[in-house]
């Protein structure tokens, strides 16, 4: 299955990944996740992107085509993958397209503006190994601490209420477009994810034509 996640940021598309990656046993790529964890070791690209980041920018095109294309010829990614913020453009669309990935299924998931402040407010993440959760409605066992490998959970810097702000501005002037890009050629399932968790988690999977 080589699937893509649309959504607003803050919609759930990193929380949905994982549930799906664990379903189905295919990697999830976060363009996100990869270019926070450049940014952590300071690699030339991770100093590039942080100004981007910081400000609610999107990255520059070529730097993520770049990293899409490394990351999709790696040998995990032969049985399908489930692409999290990427595409965000048109352009970058295009770019998949012309390395020839014909994808399967396009799921977005539809959250309302209001919510999404709500929801990235109480966002934790595990910088070690990119999990979400929030202190409200996916709480971790101890507080503060990542499930999955004992890390400090913390809050990015991009959830400030401005910066969001701004990431929804650049969410639909330049990433809702692709709604309409994968409808017209009969792949985009829209999911409610308005409500709880479990609801949008049961609504996604009923997508892929899985079981929650
Ligand atoms: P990225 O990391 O991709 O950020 P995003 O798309 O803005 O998405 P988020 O990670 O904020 O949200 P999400 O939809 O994954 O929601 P989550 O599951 O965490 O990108 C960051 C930056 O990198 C970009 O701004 C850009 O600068 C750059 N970048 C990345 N890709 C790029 C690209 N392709 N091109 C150019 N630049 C790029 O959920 C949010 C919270 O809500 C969590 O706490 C979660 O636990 C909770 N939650 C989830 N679902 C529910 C629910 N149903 N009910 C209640 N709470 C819920």
């Amino acid at each position: 299955m080589k699937l893509i996640l649309l959504g607003a940021p803050g919609a759930g598309k990193g929380t949905q990944a994982e549930i799906i990656s664990d379903k189905l046993g295919i990697p999830t790529i976060s363009t996100g996740n990869i270019i926070r964890e450049a940014l952590k070791s300071g690699t030339e690209m991770g100093r590039a992107a942080k100004q981007y980041i910081e400000a609610g920018q999107l990255v520059p095109d070529e730097v993520v085509i770049g990293i899409i294309r490394d990351r999709l010829a790696e040998d995990d990614c032969r049985n399908g993958f489930i692409l999290d913020g990427f595409p965000r453009t048109i352009p970058q669309a295009e770019a998949l397209d012309r390395m020839g990935i014909v994808i399967d299924k396009v799921i977005d998931i539809e959250v309302a503006d209001e919510t999404i402040a709500r929801r990235v407010s109480g966002r934790r993440v595990c910088l070690d190994c990119g999990a979400t959760y929030h202190i409200d409605y996916k709480k971790p066992k101890a507080e503060g601490v990542c499930d999955h490998c004992g890390s400090t959970l913390v809050q990015r810097k991009d959830d400030q209420p401005e910066t969001v702000a701004e990431r929804l501005h650049v969410y639909h002037e330049q990433t809702e477009p692709l709604k309409n890009y994968y409808a017209d050629c009969g792949k985009l399932t829209v999911v409610e994810g308005q409500e709880e968790l479990a609801d949008t988690t049961r609504l996604t999977l009923a997508a892929l034509g899985e079981n929650a």
